[in-house]
């Protein structure tokens, strides 16, 4: 069963602008369901291009370098860990080419003129990519990453900043948030269908659905919206699939690798999630992660299993809406511990005794 906790009583009215900047006017806390928190986006960068990825996540956005990676920094090669409040990027290395979301990507900072003088100091570091800053009418920054990833940079306040933990070194830095996801979905997709696979297997709250969007409470002040590329409506696709040679053992089945970018997230209910997952056949195993949860078991073992593919509970057989990487995670480990990577400083109530 899920419980909607946190349930401090939000208006529609204000349900509808959750993925607006609202610049002056303090952000209220929405209801908090089963997805405690949108953890990290992982997505890669170009290869050989530490420089890039270096002046825009940590000299432009002022992201923490996260200690776990720093390995890698003094290498220049291979995955690097950007920080911001209780949120992650994960960069790993491309083969070769950096990875670009269809989506945006929304941070929220205290102040945004901080954030667009630090645009003069980076620029000539990233001169021959596709890095670009552009102030918008709401006077929310709109920023083009080296690749052609896009952010938008919106002006929030410290309630945003997670009280229930922050990821390492994020505290020193001015950026609060990720505040909100953006994923295009394809031409003419069902809006209730995404909005049914949330609500029924991730058991979080809806905040809006409509024909034209969804937005999914994944946090205290965090979302996770659905809706079509306003620029282009051609083909989206999350995914990168590719067959590889594995080894199986009996019993299991194969799949293809996703060199997509993934999203993580963290449920409070991780096993009721499963099941209803494995009921619909969505788990998913990629074969270029060495943590491969086949079954329930295995997933409570390795804090998390992974789903690909996001299809309507009401309608399975219409198959897959869209298909996007989700690295579902658990707070606690078998023992009751927290799970380490976790940036929640205590295993919040709704999590105490979730792996039966
Ligand atoms: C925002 O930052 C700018 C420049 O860094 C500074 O001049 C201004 O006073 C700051 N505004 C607030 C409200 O702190």
């Amino acid at each position: 069963m899920f419980l909607v906790f946190l349930a401090a009583v939000v208006s529609h009215t204000y349900a509808l602008s959750a993925s607006q900047s609202s610049k002056h006017l303090p952000r209220t806390q929405q209801p908090v369901g089963n997805i405690l928190i949108l953890d990290h986006l992982n997505i890669n960068h170009e290869k050989g291009r530490h420089d890039w990825l270096k002046a825009f996540y940590f000299d432009f956005l002022n992201c923490a370098v996260d200690p776990r990676k720093q390995e890698n920094i003094v290498q220049g090669r291979k995955t690097l860990w950007a920080n911001i409040g209780a949120n992650q990027f994960h960069l790993p290395e491309g083969k070769p080419d950096a990875q670009v979301l269809n989506g945006v990507i929304t941070l929220s900072y205290p102040n945004l003129s901080t954030v667009l003088h630090r645009y003069d100091k980076v620029k000539h570091l990233l001169q021959e990519t596709k890095f670009a800053v552009r102030v918008e009418d709401d006077e929310s920054l709109s920023v083009d990453d080296p690749w052609g990833n896009v952010f938008r940079i919106v002006q929030g306040d410290n309630a945003e900043m997670d009280s229930r933990g922050l990821q390492p070194g994020s505290k020193e830095k001015d950026g609060l948030a990720l505040r909100d996801l953006t994923i295009h979905t394809p031409p003419g997709c069902s809006m209730q269908g995404i909005a049914r696979f949330y609500e029924e297997i991730m058991g979080a709250p809806i905040l809006q659905c409509s024909s034209q969007s969804v937005v999914v409470s994944v946090g205290p002040f965090q979302t996770l919206t659905f809706a079509p590329n306003p620029t282009d409506d051609s083909v989206v696709l999350h995914v990168d699939l590719r067959d590889e040679q594995q080894e199986l053992a009996s019993g299991y089945s194969s799949f293809p690798s996703n060199y997509g970018p993934h999203i993580s997230i963290y449920l409070a209910d991780f096993s009721e999630s499963y099941r209803k997952a494995d009921a619909l056949k969505l788990v998913y195993v990629n074969p270029r992660f060495k943590r491969q949860a086949y079954t329930l078991d295995q997933a409570i073992d390795d804090c998390m299993f992974r789903i690909l593919d996001i299809v309507d509970p009401y309608q399975p057989e219409a198959g897959p809406i869209l298909s996007l990487e989700h690295e579902v995670r658990s707070v606690v480990k078998r023992n009751g511990d927290k799970y380490r990577s976790c940036p929640f400083d205590e295993i919040p109530d709704p999590c105490q005794g979730a792996l039966s």
